[in-house]
């Protein structure tokens, strides 16, 4: 496998073609967005953290079952996966309440959701990933009915299979956001699934493990991504 050009520049990862049309290679960068690229810093070695955490994630998802882009690692900062026809819907699962359902509800952090809730979000920087709703999937053809299903069910078995994982670890999965896309016509998980677009609370002390940190400037965003990992048996080095 070769890499290739640069095909795109995301807000913290890099994609670049392979000599192989159905293959792309990922690169992690430092790079630290939160709102919508309106606060961006570079945290040392959250490029390497990230890209070896969302490969251990991907591992187990793909051992239970879960179709996932994810191939293989092939540096710290850089993966192999398969080349997805990204849907531009981000599908979100969230446990407990956090973030921008606190803010749109006016319920309290931390309030438990049983069963947990799937809410959807454009992915469009520019109007601030607004929230949207299955009929404007449908309508706009983002996703077929079939397809949204599909996207549906596997964010919740993703969920079913991370709480374990993570509870594990003592952590409580608060929420966390996935991106689908098409290989070959089959829903495949593609995007990440690292610190960065999830919740984490300690258990007993609630602490924020995730980018939280980052958003609400608590400091040692790296730091509390790497306990995450060595709590659940990530490898870093
Ligand atoms: P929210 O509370 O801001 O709606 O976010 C819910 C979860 O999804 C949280 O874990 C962060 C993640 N997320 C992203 O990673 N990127 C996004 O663009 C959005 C909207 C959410
Ligand atoms: N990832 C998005 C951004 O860079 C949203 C967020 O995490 O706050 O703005």
């Amino acid at each position: 496998m070769e890499k290739r050009d640069l095909l795109y520049t995301g807000k913290a990862k890099s994609v670049y073609a392979t000599d192989d049309a159905d293959r792309l290679v990922i690169l992690f960068r430092n790079d630290t967005s939160a709102f919508d690229g309106k606060k961006v810093e570079q945290l040392e070695r959250k490029g390497m953290v990230n890209n070896k955490f969302n490969a251990f994630i991907m591992d187990k998802l793909a051992a239970a079952g879960i179709p996932v882009h994810q191939e293989k690692l092939l540096s710290d900062t850089e993966s192999l996966v398969k080349r997805l026809t990204m849907i531009p819907v981000e599908c979100v699962v969230r446990n407990f309440a956090a973030g921008s359902l606190v803010k749109r509800l006016g319920v309290e952090e931390g309030k438990e959701l049983n069963p947990p809730t799937f809410e959807l979000f454009l992915k469009n920087d520019a109007l601030g990933d607004p929230m949207v709703n299955e009929y404007h999937v449908r309508s706009f053809g983002w996703a077929t009915d079939d397809q949204l299903a599909r996207m549906k069910e596997l964010s919740f078995q993703v969920n079913e299979v991370l709480k374990g994982v993570f509870d594990a670890g003592n952590m409580l999965l608060v929420d966390f956001k996935l991106e689908f896309g098409l290989f070959h016509g089959e829903i495949v998980l593609g995007d990440e699934f690292s610190p960065d677009g999830c919740r984490l609370w300690d258990k007993d002390t609630r602490k924020k493990l995730d980018k939280d940190r980052f958003r609400q400037g608590l400091g040692g965003v790296v730091e509390a991504y790497e306990e995450v990992g060595h709590r659940i048996g990530v490898k870093f080095d």
